[in-house]
């Protein structure tokens, strides 16, 4: 099949693309390559990528609906995996319009990109956990109430849910929504907690502890991610009735204390954290647990990867293969 990956750049769009294009599909990657964070690695995952037959990418801003509905590629594209978003809680309150116009205009920019595609491909895209709020209860199943985001990050997702739900019932688009659980690994992303604390913990550097470590997140291994993410990408949808839009959780269904996770990033490390205990911050929530039976039940979904070897791989691959520690070492 031949793929549209909106994102390719980043961290997921890169694994699932090397992993479609192992197993022989094409892939047909967009990405702005904005500098949210540092864009090195976004063009070395890049690089990693132009080195596998069947890979085609265009720099391209979703949200510039005139020229994504142009491309030329539209009419050949047999699946989308929408994965450009602007990702990250807490630079939503400092950068507001960023998640309107990537997160909202640029979805419904690739919803229209589905509508006018001649072989209506199945659109796949991006959720986030973070659509539950602070108030649904453990572990979260798809069909909660997903009406009181904290964040406006987590309100242009759901937003996104509803854009595809109106799309489905309107042109009869079959969509997938995947709403992912903190996923972490190798070729990760610098802004996220796991790269930040390694990163200060490996130099003795302080690092902030929000609501005094009082959290819990669902670490989703990458490949596990990925694993859920192809499946869903390459199988025949699992709809029911009239209904052409699903959603899914793609987690790990094994909540970890913010405490224990610094403990696993320090045995991985072999030097201790040096911790500042702040409150919690606004747009956060205090806990994540994914139900995953639909993905099992569905997808035959099985996530292996525990924290500690999933945290052990991380930190193997930031200190030897890190863009910064110089190309001879890279492998992707
Ligand atoms: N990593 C996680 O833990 C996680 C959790 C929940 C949801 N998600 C969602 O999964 C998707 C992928 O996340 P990721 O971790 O790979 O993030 P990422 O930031 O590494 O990748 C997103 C990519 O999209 C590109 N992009 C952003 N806006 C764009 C635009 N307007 N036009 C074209 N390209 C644009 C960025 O340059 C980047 O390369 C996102 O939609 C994110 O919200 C990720």
């Amino acid at each position: 099949m031949r793929f549209l990956v909106t994102g390719v750049a980043g961290f997921i769009g890169s694994q699932i693309s090397k992993a479609l294009l192992h197993d022989g599909h094409d892939v047909f990657g967009v990405d702005n390559l904005n500098a949210y964070y540092d864009v090195t690695y976004k063009q070395e995952r890049l690089h990693q990528l132009q080195r596998l037959e069947g890979f085609e990418f265009r720099r391209l801003d979703i949200a510039d609906h005139d020229t994504l509905l142009a491309l030329p590629e539209r009419d050949t594209i047999d699946r989308v995996i929408h994965l450009a978003a602007q990702a990250g809680v807490r630079y939503s309150l400092e950068n507001p319009f960023a998640y309107a116009d990537s997160n909202m205009t640029g979805h419904l920019a690739i919803l229209e990109f589905c509508r006018r595609a001649a072989k209506a491909p199945m659109l796949i895209y991006a959720s986030s956990s973070s659509v539950y709020g602070d108030d649904a209860v453990a572990p979260f199943k798809e069909d909660a109430n997903v009406d009181r985001p904290v964040s406006l990050y987590a309100a242009t997702k759901r937003a996104d849910e509803l854009m595809s739900q109106a799309y489905a019932k309107l042109y009869d688009i079959q969509q997938i929504g995947v709403r992912f659980f903190t996923v972490y690994g190798p070729w990760g992303r610098p802004d996220m907690a796991y790269w930040s604390f390694t990163d200060r913990i490996l130099r003795g550097e302080t690092i902030r502890v929000f609501n005094g470590g009082k959290m819990k997140r669902d670490f989703t291994y990458i490949d596990d991610a990925i694993d859920g993410l192809k499946a869903i990408a390459t199988q025949d949808a699992v709809f029911t009735g009239e209904r052409t839009h699903k959603l899914y959780n793609i987690g790990h269904n094994e909540p970890i204390a913010l405490m224990d996770f610094i403990k696993t990033i320090e045995k991985a490390t072999g030097k201790k954290a040096r911790i500042a205990l702040e409150p919690m911050q606004p747009g956060d929530v205090t806990e994540t647990c994914a139900d995953i039976s639909r993905m099992q039940a569905d997808y035959g979904y099985d996530p292996k990867i525990s924290l500690e070897t999933g945290i052990g791989r991380f930190v193997d691959w930031f200190t030897t293969q890190r863009v910064a520690s110089g190309p001879a070492q890279r492998s992707f």
